[in-house]
């Protein structure tokens, strides 16, 4: 039985294939079409899929979106009553869902078929029982609480459920304009980060401010009785997208979310570009502070009303690994499991996945326990490749290969590795990854001014192999997906510096041998070397959509000042090039 899940007409589209409950193949359409965060019809990635499965369209046999214009729709039509300016703006979103909504012919047009061709069943499912349904069927759990929260999605930005067996039962919404996802974009985009995704950028500023204004953010978003409310006297009225609007051409447009209340509050907002004041650091370390608050008093309730101590999550603030890190502290909570996808395109797989289990009641799978769910390009493609680009390379078996980017990594050098399946989701783990060595002072300098040019305060992320974690970071829940971010022990800071952040923290990804058995021996080949087992990851790309295939990775490495570039088996020295 063959299901498709899809992410379409919204940020970071996205398509999923299931053959039997088995996740086959899954890609945002970003990584194919190179737009950041496309948020058109993800053709690419539904060609993608059915050619993975080795099936045709006409083969598929449910198709499940993750996203239903239908749902809470009693909610949204009293909020556009009660805001008349908005009815408008209302009935056009209405309209342009309901042309979308017929996911048959669009399948048909797009992938040039004739429509009666199509046997599939269709299946809409409301956007956050979607991200709840893409952590908790991945997860090995029978039972867990579920939690998802975002901007928004079908008209709501957070969602609390109990998931048991085959089921979701959803226990509670946050409905606009009520969210904490727009409370954060509202104040990135204040301190002059207005782009879609920005807000992890500015996570990493948070810990550079103080709590000067603390009080006043805090005033922001009210807490009252396991729930929250904004005071919108800060937020510019925003219509039902919240904000968010997918052009024709599927770029993602924000709007402004911040009203003149903010501005007499605390001034003038920042220029992107312009110099980041002490007032922007403080404003960001105050709203990731109020966030915290907000999820952990939101994460207490559903504990109240789900007793156990594991936990579904995702949703676009579920990539917040900061606040992760904290939650095993500061709620009863024990055990994660967070998609790898927390954002939008993880709605494809939860889509899927929920009509599989909830809708089909087939039974459960084994836990997910990779991320490694995109394309992989064969010897001769990556050979022809490099041949094409003109580069001198060497092909190397495994061990040899191992010990000379381990050996390069040791010596300073920064190195482009590109080995089997892509990554699903935004982090790059091991497959389409920058690697580097982790306790180099300069090491973040070199990386920024040779080829990621990102801001000053981001942090660079460490991979550590599993059975060292505790030896270097403070909390032993193991972070597979890079989605927790834990203190680094003291006596450890000074030897991983290049991923030590301000704070003392680290995003780390643990790794596990028996889920991606190259990189980790990678890693141990270094630790041979160095004594450190822990390398820097960071994500193949500079500026743009995370490399999928071998001409992006030699693209990359050849604009780029990068040193060696490992691709399968092939390694290429920039010396030589
Ligand atoms: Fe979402």
């Amino acid at each position: 039985m063959l299901i498709l899940g899809l992410n379409m007409f919204h940020a970071d589209a996205s398509a999923a294939i299931l053959r039997d409950g088995e996740i086959v193949f899954a890609i945002a359409e970003e990584r194919l079409n190179r737009k950041k965060h496309y948020g058109g019809f993800p053709t690419l990635a539904i060609k993608a899929c059915l050619e993975a499965a080795g099936a045709k369209i006409s083969d598929v046999d449910h198709v499940a979106v993750g996203q239903d214009s239908d749902a809470n729709l009693a909610r949204k039509v009293q909020y556009a009553l009660a805001n008349p300016a908005k009815i408008l703006n209302f009935i056009r979103m209405r309209q342009r869902k309901e042309a979308m909504r017929d996911v048959r012919l669009l399948l048909a047009k797009e992938l040039e078929v004739d429509s009666t061709q199509l046997r599939f069943q269709e299946h809409h499912l409301e956007h956050h029982i979607a991200h709840i349904a893409s952590a908790y069927y991945c997860s090995p759990w029978e039972k867990a609480a579920g939690f998802s929260y975002d901007g928004s999605g079908d008209f709501v930005s957070t969602m609390m459920a109990r998931c048991e067996g085959n089921d979701i039962e959803v226990l509670d919404r946050v409905f606009l304009p009520h969210s904490l996802g727009t409370f954060y974009t509202m104040i990135c985009e204040f301190i002059g980060y207005k782009k879609y995704g920005d807000e992890g950028k500015v996570m990493g500023l948070a810990p550079y401010g103080k709590e000067t204004y603390s009080h006043q953010i805090r005033e922001i978003v009210n807490l009252k009785n396991g729930n929250f409310q904004l005071d919108l006297s800060y937020f510019k009225p925003l219509g039902s997208n919240q904000g968010m609007e997918v052009l024709p051409d599927g770029t993602v447009r924000m709007a402004r979310h911040f009203s003149e209340r903010m501005q007499k509050r605390f001034g003038d907002p920042r220029e992107p570009h312009t110099e980041i004041l002490q007032r922007d650091m403080d404003l960001a370390f105050s709203m990731q502070q109020r966030f915290e608050e907000v999820f952990f008093h939101l994460l207490n309730e559903l504990y109240k009303r789900v007793p156990i101590a594991d936990l579904a999550m995702a949703g676009g603030c579920a990539l917040n690994s900061v606040a992760n890190g904290k939650l095993f502290k500061t709620t009863p909570f024990r055990r994660t499991w967070i998609q790898p996808a927390a954002g939008d395109e993880g709605l494809a797989i939860g889509a899927a996945l929920h009509t599989y289990h909830s809708v089909l009641k087939q039974p459960r799978k084994p836990e997910l326990k990779h991320s490694y769910l995109g394309p992989e390009f064969s010897d001769s493609r990556i050979e022809a490749d490099l041949k094409k680009a003109g580069l001198r390379y060497q092909r190397l078996d495994r061990q040899p290969l191992l010990e000379r980017v381990a050996e390069q990594v040791a010596a300073g050098n920064v190195v482009g590795w590109f080995q089997g399946r892509m990554e699903w989701g935004p982090r790059a783990l091991g497959n389409r990854s920058i690697v580097a060595h982790p306790g180099l002072p300069n090491m973040k300098d070199v990386l920024n001014a040779r080829i990621k040019h990102r801001e000053w305060f981001r942090p660079f992320a460490p991979s550590i192999l599993a059975e060292h974690q505790s030896e270097y970071f403070e909390h032993d829940h193991p972070s597979p997906f890079m989605l927790h971010v834990y203190k680094i022990r003291p006596e450890k800071r000074k030897e991983l510096c290049a991923v030590n952040h301000v704070d003392d923290t680290g995003r780390l990804q643990t790794v596990a041998r028996d889920e991606n058995p190259l990189y980790y021996d990678l890693i141990r080949a270094f630790q041979r070397k160095t004594g450190i087992p822990v390398v820097l990851n960071t994500s193949f790309n500079e500026n743009e959509p995370i490399v999928c295939a071998p001409e992006e990775a030699i693209d990359c490495f050849k604009r780029t000042k990068m040193d060696v570039l490992a691709v399968g088996p092939f390694l290429a020295l920039k010396t030589e090039n």
